[in-house]
């Protein structure tokens, strides 16, 4: 199997509760999320002296204002890191964070550095989908792009229109899923730990304490679902219900090298194996998944049918429907997505990668029989990125 020159490991992977837009973090500034992600996983690892970390990478979608700055050394300063320790902003859209991650790998993958720190952050209510997007007037002119492709939920319309046999009821089946798994995992405490409570600040309200997520609707029935509009095309399929909302928050992950785990006497949750992009047509941008897998699974020298658990980002239903069609996997099978996903909890889209992967450690942890799993996304204009991970815990026969 092809293994990467030096061990990588993901040792903690934190986030904030995350918010709905224009609600408990209306008035909180991005980087003070990512600040909070910082210092938490700090105090996580006591055993990390801080000035070790080689490389903050922060991402977000929306580099300006609150989410500029060049944000990785931005918050890292604001977080108190030491001034020796360098870092920067990293945009791959709704994989920011997961880019973060590979990025950072690969550097430590290639001995540039020992332990680095990926975040990401977006805040959705500050920093509104597109906002100050100026899109090259030749995408259009010369049919470089379908104009839907700049407009994820017409994308979503899109693939269900490639894939009939997905259907809104299966949609919306499948959405409820991710809602009831979600109150399930907050229910049995499985979500709470890797949660960082962050002080907010309201006008109005005064001052209060962000402690879990506020997007999830666990009241959320077939019928209520059946009967939201469709905002993207009239009689179309893709809802509010079943698709990811518009959300605030921040995600961090720290990554060392296996020997620097060692010597630090820090348990990894994740090995990283391999992991991989891929383009597909813009217009039908929840596809990406499906090639970005396929070529991670390539690199590893690994078939689907070894990955025991999959963390697959929602951004909507559909998109997820078609990965697991294409991979002949059922709508509600229970290695794929055991905790919910992002149709409950949100997606403040650079955040999103980290947290796949705070919940793949958790059933890594959960499962020891398992020994590898993957986090996958959809990307805006038409990628997708997986990341193929060993479990530290398994209890087996290596391949
Ligand atoms: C789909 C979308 C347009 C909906 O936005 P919105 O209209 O502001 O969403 P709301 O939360 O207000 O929900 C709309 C309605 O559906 C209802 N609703 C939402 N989820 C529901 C559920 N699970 N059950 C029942 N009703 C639900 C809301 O109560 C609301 O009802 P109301 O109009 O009577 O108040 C928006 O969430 C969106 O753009 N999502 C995709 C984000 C995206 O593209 N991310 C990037 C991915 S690549």
């Amino acid at each position: 199997m092809a293994r990467p020159p030096r061990d990588i490991v993901l040792v903690d992977a934190v986030r904030t509760p995350f918010g709905k837009s224009g609600g408990m973090y209306a008035e909180t500034r991005a980087d003070d999320l990512v600040v909070r992600v910082i210092r938490e996983l700090l105090r996580r690892n006591p055993q990390l002296p801080p000035e070790r970390i080689d490389e903050v990478a922060v991402a977000a979608t929306t580099q300006i204002g609150d989410q500029g700055l060049t944000l990785g050394r931005a918050a890292g300063l604001l977080a108190g890191l030491p001034q020796s320790v360098p870092g920067y902003s990293i945009d791959r859209m709704c994989a920011g964070a997961l880019t973060a991650v590979t990025t950072l790998s690969a550097g430590i993958g290639v001995g540039a550095y020992d332990v680095a720190l990926a975040a990401g952050v977006e805040h959705m209510g500050r920093h509104p989908m597109g906002e100050g997007m100026d899109p090259n007037p030749r995408f259009l002119s010369e049919r470089l792009i379908d104009p839907e492709a700049l407009f994820m939920g017409k994308t979503a319309e899109n693939l269900h229109d490639r894939f009939p046999s997905i259907t809104k009821d299966r949609a919306d089946a499948y959405a409820l899923s991710s809602q009831e798994r979600t109150a399930k995992a907050y229910a049995n405490g499985l979500i709470q730990p890797d949660l960082v409570p962050m002080a907010v600040r309201s006008a109005e309200l005064g001052w209060g304490l962000a402690t879990v997520d506020e997007a999830p609707r666990p009241g959320t029935s077939l019928e209520g679902l059946g009967s939201l509009k469709t905002p993207f095309r009239p009689q179309g399929r893709v809802t509010a219900g079943n698709s990811s909302g518009i959300n605030d928050g921040a995600t961090g992950a720290l990554l060392m090298a296996g020997e620097v785990a060692d010597e630090l006497g820090i348990a990894p949750k994740l090995r990283l194996v391999s992991y991989a992009f891929a383009g597909v047509e813009p217009e039908v941008m929840g596809f990406g998944p499906v090639p970005s897998t396929e070529k991670a699974l390539a690199k590893a020298g690994l078939t689907i049918n070894d990955i025991g658990a999959f963390e697959i980002n929602e951004a909507f239903a559909v998109q997820v429907l078609a990965f697991l069609e294409h991979y002949g996997i059922a709508d509600d099978d229970s290695r794929v997505n055991p905790f919910g996903g992002a149709i409950a909890v949100g997606h403040p889209l650079a955040s999103s990668g980290i947290r796949l992967m705070a919940y793949l450690a958790r059933a890594f942890e959960l499962n020891p029989q398992v020994q590898y799993g993957i986090t996958t996304m959809c990307i805006g204009l038409g990628m997708g990125g997986t990341v193929i991970w060993e479990n530290p815990n398994f209890e087996g026969v290596t391949r």
